[in-house]
C-alpha cells in the first residue's frame, strides 16, 4: 500500500507565516521528496461553516485566497490534488456513518474542540455540525486512505479520533480503512509561532500576523515594531532570549548560510544568542537579520502570487480539475465502504436469491 498525504486549511482568511512554517513549507518539501505516491490539499470550506454560519460569505471570498497562498508556496498542481471540501459529497455520507461509531462523551473530550467551544462563546449554543466536526475530519483523511497528515500539534486530536473510527469500522465491518499518522513540525519555535506582540496565537482579529501576502515594505514594518524583551532597554543590558518574538521567529526561519551572508560576525544563531543573553547588542541589528531572512524566503512567494493573481479563472479551474480527482478517489473508497457494511443492496445477488428463495417456498 502506498503513502498519501492529506491535510488542509478552513478558508477564513489569507494564510500567514505561522501556516508557512507550521505547515505549508513541509507539505511543498514533501511533495518534491518523491516518497509519496499521492498528495491532497483542501481547502475545508464546510469544515469552515460549521463556526461561520453568520458569515458564509467570508468563507467564499477566502477560497481564492488560500489557493493564491498554496500555489505561491510552490504547491503543485501537477504533483498534488488542490480541492475545496463542500464539492465531494461522498465525504458527507461517510461522516454520516462514522457518527454511529463516536459517542457524545468522546467527542465532548476533545481538547481542541473544547478550547474552540469556550473562545467563540458558544457554550449553551453549539452547532450540531460545529461539535462533530471531528467525526468529517475523519471522513476527509480516510476517504484518501491517507497514511500521513502534515498538521500543527492542535490538530492530534483530531487523528487520534480518526485513528479510533478506523479501528472501530474496521473490527465491525473489515479492514477497509486506513490508520493515518500525524506529522508535527520539526521544531518547537514552527510549531507555534506567535504574534508579532508576542501573544502566543496569531490571529487576524488581534492584528498581530505576517502574511505570506504582505509587501515587503509590511513585512519590514511588522518585523521593526516586533515585541522582544521589555527589560532590555540599553543596547548594553543583558537580554532575554525567551519570549523575545524576534528570536522565536529567528528560530523558525533562521539557517546558518544566513550568518555568512548578513551577519559575518557570528556563525550561527546561538553565537547571535549569547551575545543578546550578555549584553552589547541592540534589538535593531537582530530585527535587521530577521528582515533580511525572512524576506529571502517571502519574496519568491510574493512574485509567484502575483504571476499567479493574472489568471484568476485559471485557478478555479485548478480547483475544479482536483475536485474532480479527488471526488473519484472519494467514490472508491464510499463504494469499499459500503460494500463493507454490506448497504450495497442492488449489488448483493447473492441477498437477492436469498430473499427469493425464502419467499418463494
Ligand atoms: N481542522 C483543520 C484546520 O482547522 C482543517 C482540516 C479539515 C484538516 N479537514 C482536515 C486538516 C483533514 C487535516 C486533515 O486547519
Amino acid at each position: 500500500m502506498g503513502k498519501i498525504i492529506l491535510t488542509g486549511d478552513r478558508p477564513t482568511g489569507r494564510l500567514h507565516v505561522g501556516h508557512y512554517v507550521g505547515s505549508l513549507k513541509r507539505r511543498v518539501e514533501l511533495q518534491n521528496s518523491g516518497e509519496y505516491d499521492k498528495t491532497f490539499i483542501m481547502i475545508a470550506d464546510a469544515q469552515a461553516l460549521t463556526d461561520n454560519i453568520e458569515n458564509p460569505e467570508k468563507v467564499r471570498q477566502n477560497i481564492i485566497e488560500v489557493a493564491l497562498d498554496y500555489l505561491s508556496c510552490g504547491l503543485d498542481p501537477a504533483k498534488s490534488t488542490l480541492f475545496i471540501q463542500s464539492q465531494i459529497s461522498e465525504l458527507c455520507e461517510l461522516t454520516f456513518y462514522y457518527m454511529d461509531l463516536v459517542t457524545v462523551s468522546r467527542l465532548q473530550r476533545n481538547p481542541t474542540v473544547k478550547a474552540e467551544i469556550q473562545m467563540r462563546n458558544f457554550e449553551a449554543s453549539i452547532p450540531v455540525g460545529f461539535f462533530t466536526y471531528p467525526i468529517s475530519q475523519a471522513a476527509d483523511i480516510t476517504a484518501f486512505k491517507a497514511t500521513t497528515v502534515p498538521v500543527g500539534d492542535d490538530q492530534l486530536p483530531m487523528i487520534e479520533q480518526t485513528r479510533e473510527i478506523v479501528r472501530k469500522f474496521n473490527s465491525v465491518y473489515s479492514e477497509v480503512l486506513v490508520e493515518p499518522e500525524a506529522l508535527l513540525p520539526q521544531n518547537q519555535a514552527c510549531m507555534r509561532l506567535p504574534g508579532i506582540d508576542g501573544k502566543a496565537k496569531m490571529s487576524k482579529s488581534l492584528g498581530n500576523c505576517i502574511y505570506l501576502a504582505d509587501t515587503a515594505d509590511d513585512v519590514r514594518k511588522k518585523i521593526m515594531s516586533m515585541y522582544t524583551d521589555p527589560t532590555h532597554l540599553q543596547v548594553s543590558d543583558p537580554g532575554h532570549i525567551e519570549g523575545n518574538t524576534v528570536f522565536t521567529y529567528l528560530d523558525a526561519f533562521c539557517k546558518d548560510e544566513h550568518f555568512e551572508r548578513y551577519l559575518p560576525e557570528y556563525a550561527n544563531l546561538d553565537e547571535l544568542k549569547a551575545h543578546y543573553q550578555r549584553g552589547g547588542l541592540g534589538d535593531v541589528k537582530v530585527k535587521k537579520l530577521l528582515n533580511n531572512v525572512m524576506q529571502e524566503e517571502l519574496e519568491p512567494i510574493r512574485n509567484r502570487r502575483k504571476e499567479y493573481e493574472k489568471d484568476i479563472p485559471e485557478i478555479y479551474n485548478i480547483l475544479k480539475k482536483g475536485s474532480e480527482k479527488a471526488r473519484e478517489e472519494a467514490a472508491q473508497t464510499l463504494s469499499e465502504v459500503k460494500n463493507a457494511m454490506r448497504i450495497n443492496y442492488f449489488d448483493d445477488a447473492e441477498l437477492i436469491k436469498n430473499q427469493a428463495e425464502k419467499y418463494g417456498e
